[in-house]
């Protein structure tokens, strides 16, 4: 089939999907494709990552190369990120050289501003957390009037893992010195970038969805996962959630238009704020295979990442049905030391992502716990 059809478009086996980013989702990505009889190739400025143990190639280079993007468009049949921070440039300097990439440029753009991102959930009628545009000192105080607090000042872009993002409490008197301190603190703290100011959303849990788009417009939506998170990072995701059917259902059809809206081809990972009303609110969205989504390797006959890659391939998406409870929980830094211990455990799967240094705060690996009995 011709890429010049787009829409169409199918790696047969043995073929190759490029992979923009090579951290451990483009690892679990190839290890996926590799089951599939699909091969990849990495690109990714970093000269040691961990997806290439596993992958069948990789080039090392900016993603403002123009000459290594010409190589990688050469070598793949088609091309996806793993890294929501690629620069749009990349995948519209990729596309112009003939490659098809899924999910393309428009998801990728929304998913990196966080005001795009939050105006695009409303425009499809799906609620989000109050927020301002912030810009500066005077737009945070304005901000702070709409939002009410306790609220959270986050970067428009980069950030990631609670980085890029600081809160701003209830406690300090309108006006007062503490107060004109508190927000020149918070303004700092986001080293006075173009920011969002959220409302704080009251929530009883978090969830997510984890979904996916084919090129045919298929829809397949795994079951929403709980998300428990430490310092900003996910710590652990449990299926069921414990949320009514009713809940569920409301962030199933967030996901499903928000796939349909952006064109969507892959695997998206979209989280949500549970309100004691059962009502959901979207956090932010993921154009990717998303850590609360791991559970889904050993709960699910077709994990988040082999679904992705069907997608990226334009194969027919598989069942997102799970087989199993189970409990996720991400080894971050030095927990990555008890791995002889989890090793040992009954019904855990041990996923490594091959990391030299256990620095804190470091996605290590992971482990699945599946609770079959
Ligand atoms: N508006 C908010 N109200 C309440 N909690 C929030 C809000 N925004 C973020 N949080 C908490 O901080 C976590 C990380 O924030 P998020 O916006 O998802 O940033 P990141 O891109 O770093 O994942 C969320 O999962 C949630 O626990
Ligand atoms: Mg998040």
């Amino acid at each position: 089939m011709s890429k010049t059809d787009a829409k169409n478009f199918v790696v047969e086996p043995n073929g190759t999907i490029g992979v923009l980013g090579g951290g451990q989702l483009g690892r679990m990505l190839a290890t996926a494709a590799a089951e599939l009889g699909l091969k990849t190739i990495i690109y990714c400025p970093e000269d040691k990552a961990p997806a290439f143990d596993v992958a069948s190639d990789h080039i090392v280079a900016s993603y403002t190369d123009e000459t290594a993007l010409k190589k990688l468009a050469a070598a793949a049949d088609a091309i996806t990120y793993e890294f929501e921070n690629v620069p749009v440039e990349a995948v519209n300097f990729l596309t112009a050289n003939g490659a098809i990439v899924r999910p393309g440029a428009k998801a990728l753009s929304m998913a990196q501003d966080r005001l795009f991102e939050k105006e695009f959930v409303n425009k499809i009628g799906a609620a989000t957390a109050a927020f301002h545009p912030v810009d500066d000192l005077a737009a945070l105080k304005t901000g702070l009037e709409k939002v009410g607090r306790p609220a959270i000042l986050k970067t428009r872009r980069l950030g990631y893992d609670g980085k890029g993002q600081t809160r701003i409490t209830a406690d300090d008197a309108d006006l007062s010195t503490a107060f004109e301190k508190a927000i020149e603190f918070a303004w700092a703290e986001v080293g006075a970038a173009p920011s969002i100011l959220e409302g704080f959303v009251p929530f009883t849990c978090e969830i997510s969805i984890i979904g996916a788009r084919g090129a045919d417009g298929d829809v397949k939506l795994y079951d929403p996962a709980e998300n428990v998170h430490k310092s900003g990072i996910l710590a652990t995701s449990s299926v069921p959630a414990k949320v009514s059917d009713e809940t569920a259902d409301k962030a199933r059809a967030v996901a499903r238009k928000m796939l349909d809206e952006l064109d969507y081809v892959g695997v998206i990972g979209v989280e949500f704020f549970v309100l004691e009303s059962g009502d959901v609110i979207v956090n932010e969205y993921a154009p990717r295979v998303h850590n609360s989504g791991h559970w889904t390797q050993n709960a699910c006959a077709v994990s988040q990442f082999e679904q992705h890659i069907r997608a990226v391939a334009g194969w027919p998406l598989g069942d997102p049905a799970r087989h199993s409870n189970a409990v996720m929980e991400n080894l971050i830094g030095d927990d990555v030391h008890q791995w002889r211990t989890l090793a040992a455990e009954p019904q855990t799967c041990v996923h490594l992502y091959g990391k030299r240094d256990a620095r804190a705060g470091r996605k290590m690996g992971h482990v699945t716990r599946l609770k079959t009995r």
